[in-house]
């Protein structure tokens, strides 16, 4: 079983967490679908700090979802901490910390990947939310900085050093972003040469890449990001149903879901783009997907989906 301090996962297959994505219902449609553990979008510490409106819906969370990891991004070390204080009242079981994320928006302020570049600026960031933190604090990073900066060995001893409790490392570099192929002879090094969890991370499409990626890197968990998208069959061993008729439980459950908890009018583009990827291998997908794209509002897209079957 995969423990992060005192928390066991009755799953070792984790929800990465994806910008624009991981949301309240698809963090509980991948949990209902076997996920052992879900991540937050990445919340930003100075937008916790100042309580901006959006920064605040992200966090908004329900017992059904839980365990939860929130992830924080920033680089300052201060600001960090209080982030963490004012995150107690939402309870997360976790308090993730991003340190691989390459979007230039959160680099250039020396957040995100960037922080591979400032290791002693990352340890104080990573020891002033183990300060502040009533939870276990995890890190989320990348193997290095470039092919000629592979880190990732010395970056995990670091955070493991500064109290880290688990460490997920993506198997590309930052100059990479979301090119080429995770590496996870890296990743398997990590795993021998730190003593906390290592999640691995990258290009996992399914239930069965998952279990095969675990066996040979050695790592005690894995997190799913894309390969989830349209695809929370990912996290379960039964895998992802060949046909519409099988796939349509699935979406129809996820559409039940942010009817539920988002404002679905507001929400309108985020949504088909969402629904739009589960029809992405059957024959004529982009019939399925016009279909979606072309409707005009919410209650439209619910009654297309019920009329396929
Ligand atoms: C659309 C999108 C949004 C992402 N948002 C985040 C994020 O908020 N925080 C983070 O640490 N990583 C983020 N990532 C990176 C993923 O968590 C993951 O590390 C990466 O996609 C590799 O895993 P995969 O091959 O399973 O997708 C994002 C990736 C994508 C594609």
């Amino acid at each position: 079983m995969l423990r992060i301090g005192p928390l066991g996962l009755d799953s070792p297959l984790i929800l990465a967490p994806l910008a624009g994505y991981s949301d309240l219902p698809f963090r509980l449609l991948c949990r209902e679908f076997g996920a052992g553990l879900v991540v937050s979008e990445m919340i930003s510490c100075h937008g916790l700090v100042y309580q901006q409106a959006g920064t605040l819906a992200m966090l908004t969370s329900i017992s059904e979802e839980r365990p939860l990891s929130i992830q924080l991004f920033g680089a300052d070390p201060m600001v960090m901490a209080q982030a963490t204080a004012l995150l107690r009242p939402f309870k997360p079981e976790l308090i993730d910390i991003n340190m691989g994320c390459p979007v230039r928006k959160v680099t250039k302020r020396g957040a995100g990947s960037a922080l591979m570049n400032t290791p002693a600026l990352a340890r104080q960031i990573i020891q002033a939310v183990v300060k502040e933190a009533t939870v276990p604090v995890t890190v989320k990073t990348r193997i290095g900085v470039n092919s000629d900066r592979i880190t990732a060995v010395e970056f995990a001893q670091m955070a493991e050093d500064a109290g880290a409790a688990a460490i997920t490392v993506h198997g590309r570099t930052w100059a990479q972003g979301f090119t080429g192929q995770a590496d996870w002879q890296t990743i398997a090094l990590v795993k021998k040469k730190v003593s906390i969890p290592v999640i691995g991370n990258g290009d996992i499409e399914n239930y069965q890449d998952a279990q095969d990626r675990m066996a040979e890197s050695g790592c005690d968990g894995v997190m799913i990001g894309r390969g989830a998208l349209g695809n929370p069959w990912a996290f379960s061993a039964d895998g992802r149903p060949a046909s519409l008729a099988g796939l349509l439980p699935g979406v129809r459950r996820h559409l039940e879901l942010m009817a539920e908890h988002l404002p679905t009018e507001r929400m309108l583009g985020v949504i088909k783009s969402q629904i739009g990827r589960y029809f992405r291998d059957l024959p004529h997908s982009s019939h399925y997907r016009q279909l979606v794209f072309a409707c005009p509002d919410f209650a439209t897209l619910r009654r297309e989906i019920n009329a396929l079957g």
